[in-house]
C-alpha cells in the first residue's frame, strides 16, 4: 500500500470517491468491498440503528426494511433543505446530520484503509454549487467545511472538480495542449479549459494555465427528473384534469416524486389525505390512485432508479422499458432514444450555451483545443456527445474513467497543495 500523505475527497452528487497519493500518482480507496465509489445514499433505519450507505443502503431499501433512504444529499448544499428536518422513526434529522454521517462514513474507510487519522484533504466543489447567488455558493461551501471539520478533517482546501479531472487526465498527456474538461455528473455540470503538459504538471502554481471555468446546476439527476415527468408521471396523473375539466392536478406531487432528493417531502399523512380528497375531483382518479400507492407504499426512490435505469440503457439501446408496474399497478411503457432526447432537449440547449460560454470566457475559438476531456457518469449520454460535437466540430473527445478521474485529481492537487 502507498503511503497517504495526501487525499483528495470528491463527494458527488450520485457517487463519491477518495483517493490518496504519496507524492506521484494517486490511487482510489476501496470505499465498499473491493468498490472505489460509494453511492451518496444513506438509509436510515426507523428503529434507530446506525445508518447504512451506499449500495448497502440502496439494498435496505430495495429489500422493504422500514426506513428512510436519502439520495442526491450533496443538492441540499446552498439551498434552505440543508437545515430543514426529515422524519427518520420517531425522531427528525436535519440534512446537515445526514450529511455528516455519510461523510464520516467516508473518513472512517479512508482511515481503516491507510491506518491512521488522515487531517489534511482537498474537497472537490463544483464551479457553483449555487446558479447566479454567490452568497448561497459560498454558504454551501462554508457549510461543508463545517460537516468535513466535524467528522475530523484538520486541514481542508477546496478545488473546483473539472480542474481535478484535469489533473487527472494531464497525468496521460505527451506534449502541451489545451484541454476543455467536460465534467457532467449527477448534479452539475463543469468546464474548465487548462493548458496542459507533462513538463508544467510539475509546477506548483498552475494558476496561469488555468484559462476559464464555468458551471451550471444541471446534471443526471436533472435528466432523470425530466425523463420522469414525462414518461412516468402522465401515468399517476401528472397534468390530468379535475372538476370535468375545470381544474388541473396541482403539479408539486409530481416534482417532488420526480426530484431524487425531495422524495421524502411526500411522505406524509397529510399528503395521502389530500390525496384522497382531489381523488374525488379529478377526471382520470384511477390515475391518483396509483400515484397514492407510491405515496403509502414509498416507493418513490424504486420508481426514480426504474428511470434512471432507462436512462442509461438508452445510451445503448434504442428503446427499454420503463418497470413501473409493481410500484404503480399501471402499465411499463416503453421509451424510445428519440423520446429521452426530447424530453431532455431544453437541458441540452444550456449545455451548448455553456460551452460557447466557456470558450468565449477563454478569448478562444473551438479549433484552438486539442481535446475534450468528457468525465462524469452522465457523459455517457449519447446526445452529450452530439451537442460538444456540434460546439466544437472535428475536436477530439477523450474519455477515461468517468467515476473515478474527479477523486484521483484531488489527491494530485493535494500534494500540489499541502506538499
Ligand atoms: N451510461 C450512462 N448514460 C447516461 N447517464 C449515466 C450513465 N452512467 C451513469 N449515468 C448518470 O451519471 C450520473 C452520476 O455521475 P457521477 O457519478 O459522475 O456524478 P457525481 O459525481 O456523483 O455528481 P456531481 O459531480 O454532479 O456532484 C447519474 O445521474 C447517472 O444516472
Ligand atoms: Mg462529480
Amino acid at each position: 500500500m502507498m503511503q497517504a500523505q495526501f487525499c483528495g475527497l470528491d463527494f458527488g452528487t450520485s457517487n463519491s470517491t477518495v483517493s490518496i497519493s504519496d507524492g506521484s500518482s494517486a490511487a482510489l480507496v476501496p470505499l465498499e468491498g473491493a468498490h472505489q465509489t460509494l453511492p451518496s445514499g444513506v438509509f436510515w433505519d426507523s428503529e434507530g440503528l446506525p445508518p447504512v450507505f451506499g449500495r448497502a443502503a440502496i439494498a435496505s431499501y430495495v429489500g422493504g426494511e422500514d426506513g428512510r433512504l436519502m439520495r442526491g444529499i450533496k443538492s441540499t448544499l446552498g439551498s434552505t433543505l440543508i437545515d430543514e428536518k426529515t422524519k427518520v422513526g420517531n425522531k427528525l434529522v436535519s440534512f446537515r446530520t445526514v450529511l455528516g454521517a455519510y461523510l464520516g462514513h467516508l473518513k472512517a474507510r479512508l482511515d481503516a484503509h491507510v491506518g491512521s487519522s488522515v487531517e489534511r484533504v482537498v474537497i472537490g466543489r463544483p464551479v457553483h454549487f449555487v446558479d447566479n447567488d454567490p452568497a448561497a455558493d459560498a454558504r454551501a461551501q462554508e457549510v461543508l467545511a463545517e460537516i468535513a471539520r466535524e467528522v475530523g478533517f484538520r486541514d481542508i482546501a477546496f478545488q473546483f472538480e473539472p480542474i481535478a479531472a484535469a489533473l487527472q487526465y494531464e497525468q496521460g498527456v505527451a506534449r502541451e495542449e489545451l484541454v476543455l474538461i467536460v465534467d457532467i455528473g449527477g448534479g452539475t455540470s463543469d468546464f474548465s479549459i487548462l493548458r496542459v503538459s507533462p513538463q508544467r504538471a510539475k509546477l506548483a502554481d498552475r494558476s496561469a494555465d488555468i484559462l476559464a471555468n464555468d458551471g451550471i446546476r444541471l446534471g443526471g439527476t436533472d435528466f432523470d427528473r425530466v425523463l420522469s415527468l414525462a414518461e412516468v408521471m402522465p401515468h399517476l396523473g401528472f397534468n390530468t384534469t379535475t372538476g370535468k375539466g375545470r381544474g388541473i392536478m396541482p403539479k408539486h406531487y409530481y416534482l417532488d416524486l420526480a426530484t431524487w432528493h425531495r422524495i421524502n417531502m411526500l411522505y406524509t399523512q397529510r399528503t395521502l389525505t389530500d390525496l384522497k380528497a382531489l381523488r374525488f375531483e379529478a377526471d382520470e382518479p384511477v390515475l391518483i390512485d396509483r400515484l397514492a400507492k407510491v405515496v403509502r407504499e414509498r416507493h418513490g426512490h424504486s420508481l426514480a432508479m426504474a428511470v434512471e435505469a432507462v436512462k442509461i440503457a438508452l445510451s445503448d439501446a434504442d428503446h427499454a422499458r420503463l418497470m413501473l408496474s409493481v410500484f404503480t399497478a399501471g402499465p411499463n411503457p416503453m421509451v424510445s432514444r428519440e423520446r429521452l432526447d426530447t424530453a431532455l432537449g431544453a437541458s441540452m440547449e444550456r449545455i451548448r450555451g455553456a460551452l460557447r460560454s466557456i470558450l468565449s470566457q477563454a478569448g478562444l475559438p473551438p479549433t484552438a483545443i486539442g481535446t475534450v476531456f468528457m468525465t462524469g457518469g452522465s457523459s455517457g449520454l449519447p446526445i452529450l456527445r452530439a451537442c460538444v460535437g456540434q460546439v466544437l466540430p472535428g475536436v477530439p473527445i477523450a474519455t477515461g474513467d468517468m467515476l473515478g478521474s474527479v477523486g484521483a485529481g484531488l489527491a494530485l492537487d493535494a500534494v500540489r497543495k499541502f506538499a
